[in-house]
């Protein structure tokens, strides 16, 4: 499964990137707007930090206006995926830059029906939202087994973008039931290495080698 972060902060891609278990990044209009800076830019840093997929995000809402953000954001750097709106519009933008050539992340999935014709349209990545749909009251996990069932049953190469993380359990959830992505914002990302009983126990194994008096080196 592959672990991309949510996040326009370059430091801290940086410092996550430094494990080595980043395996790309997704943005979108929000999170440009927090980061304050002109979006081209935070793209082109973000693309020179990893070597993997990094989601970029059209503004526009027409297929026309759709296909020229998007060859403008592709020309950033050889590893831009041109984020579009799960829209008819976007649907039909993401038809032809699957005909150029050009990865697509198709965004705000709120339904297994929406997911079959991004795949039937050619994306690359479907990103269904699993957050927010659990704050509509809805299970927002069952969409990613409903997908997965979709494109096995009918072999789709579409993959799955589990998005709007919002905790490990998230993570996991999304891993059992067939994810083939996931993205995770950054202190989801962090949160991913603890546990309790982790610490607790390296906690008494330090206490147990100090008294040991011995060192490895
Ligand atoms: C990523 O591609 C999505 O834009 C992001 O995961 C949305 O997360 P949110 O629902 O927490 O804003």
């Amino acid at each position: 499964m592959q672990l991309f972060l949510d996040t326009t902060d370059v430091a801290v891609l940086k410092d996550l990137a430094a494990t080595g278990l980043v395996d790309g990044v997704t943005t979108n209009p929000t999170l440009i707007a927090k980061s304050g800076r002109p979006m081209l830019e935070v793209i082109a840093e973000i693309c020179e930090a990893v070597e993997g997929p990094v989601s970029a995000e059209v503004a526009a809402t027409t297929w026309q206006a759709m296909l020229d953000e998007g060859r403008k954001l592709a020309g950033v750097a050889p590893n831009v995926v041109v984020k579009v709106p799960l829209t008819r519009d976007g649907l039909m933008a993401t038809a032809q830059f699957a005909r150029e050539g050009v990865q697509t992340n198709v965004t705000l999935c709120f339904s297994a029906a929406q997911a079959l014709l991004a795949a039937k349209a050619g994306a690359t990545y479907v990103s269904p939202f699993i957050g927010r749909l659990d704050d509509h009251g809805a299970q927002g996990m069952d969409l990613i087994g409903e997908i997965r069932a979709i494109y096995d049953t009918y072999d789709f190469d579409t993959e799955i973008l589990a998005a709007s993380i919002r905790s490990p359990a998230h993570v996991t959830q999304a891993a059992l039931s067939g994810a083939d992505c996931a993205t995770i914002p950054p202190e989801v990302f962090a949160a991913l290495f603890k546990h309790p009983l982790t610490e607790k126990g390296l906690e008494q194994f330090m206490s147990d080698w100090a008294k040991t008096g011995q060192s490895i080196l």
